[in-house]
């Protein structure tokens, strides 16, 4: 099956990424690269290591063995101050929304600015474009209690990509949410790559979703990498465990 489905030089080269904590195994040899510009969505039962997998990439962990290279750095050999630099080029969606609750929308999003001690009209100048960009903008003095689920998970993708970066990870972006909102974050998703040509990995475990945004999609299950291809590929996969996962065979939520 066809592997970087991207344009150009791949954004993320994972190569036999493999972590463990104490006796237990969860990442077991991993090999994939996600295009400049791709949507790679990660599905896989509950505790199968998708969010490990994205705290790896991002050197939020450090693998055991293995290499992840990002944009063509090797995050994990850089000190902390170099990874906090390249993590600018790096957004990520936390699974669960993760606002400060103490704090306002325009706070939460431009937390990572501030923080800088970026300009105050700069930071609430790029806080306003982005808030517009997930159709936010009336939120920015509310507080995240003040919020429906969906906005919460929107202000979080909206803090994500105010430093504008070149890839964004998303844990679990839809999880919680009703198949309406669930279609406007996918939307965004989408919008992200077709506006800005965002390289994009989004951890799932909505086939729905997957099927509906993934230009290649993987299968994580016991560590390994049960499936990888295109939607159309990986529907015609004979694996009778990756036809489970995914409902292919019934009434399926991806057919
Ligand atoms: N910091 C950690 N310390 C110990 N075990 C962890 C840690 N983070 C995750 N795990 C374990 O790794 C496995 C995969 O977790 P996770 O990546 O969160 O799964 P999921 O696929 O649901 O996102 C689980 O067994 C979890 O208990
Ligand atoms: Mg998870």
């Amino acid at each position: 099956m066809s592997d970087g489905g991207g344009t150009g030089a791949p954004a993320i080269t994972v190569t036999g990424l493999a972590k463990a904590f104490g006796a237990n195994p969860v990442l077991d040899g991993l090999d994939f690269s996600v295009g400049t510009g791709e949507t790679v969505c990660v599905l896989g039962r509950s505790g199968t290591g998708k969010s490990v997998l994205l705290k790896t990439i991002i050197a939020l962990l450090d693998p055991d063995a293995g290499r992840v290279e990002v944009l063509g750095r090797d995050l994990h050999a850089l000190d902390e101050r170099g990874r906090l630099l390249a993590r600018r080029e790096l957004g990520y969606v936390f699974q669960g929304a993760a606002l400060f609750d103490s704090l306002t929308v325009y706070e939460n999003v431009g937390f990572p600015l501030l923080q800088r001690r970026v300009d105050d009209r700069q930071v609430r100048a790029r806080v306003e474009e982005v808030l517009a960009e997930v159709n936010l903008a009336d939120a920015i003095d509310r507080f995240p209690s003040e919020l429906s689920g969906g906005m919460q998970k929107r202000a979080g993708l909206a803090r994500a990509i105010i430093e504008r970066p070149r890839i964004v990870l998303y844990d679990e972006p839809t999880t919680g949410l009703d198949p309406l909102t669930t279609d406007t974050i996918n939307e965004l998703i989408q919008g992200l790559k077709a506006r800005h040509g965002v390289t994009s990995v989004v951890v799932t475990h909505d086939v729905r979703s997957a099927f509906s945004i993934a230009d290649r999609m993987i299968l994580l299950e016991r560590g390994r990498i049960a499936a990888i291809g295109t939607p159309a590929e990986v529907r015609r996969s004979q694996d009778p465990l990756v036809r489970r996962f995914l409902g292919l065979d019934g009434d399926a939520p991806g057919v």
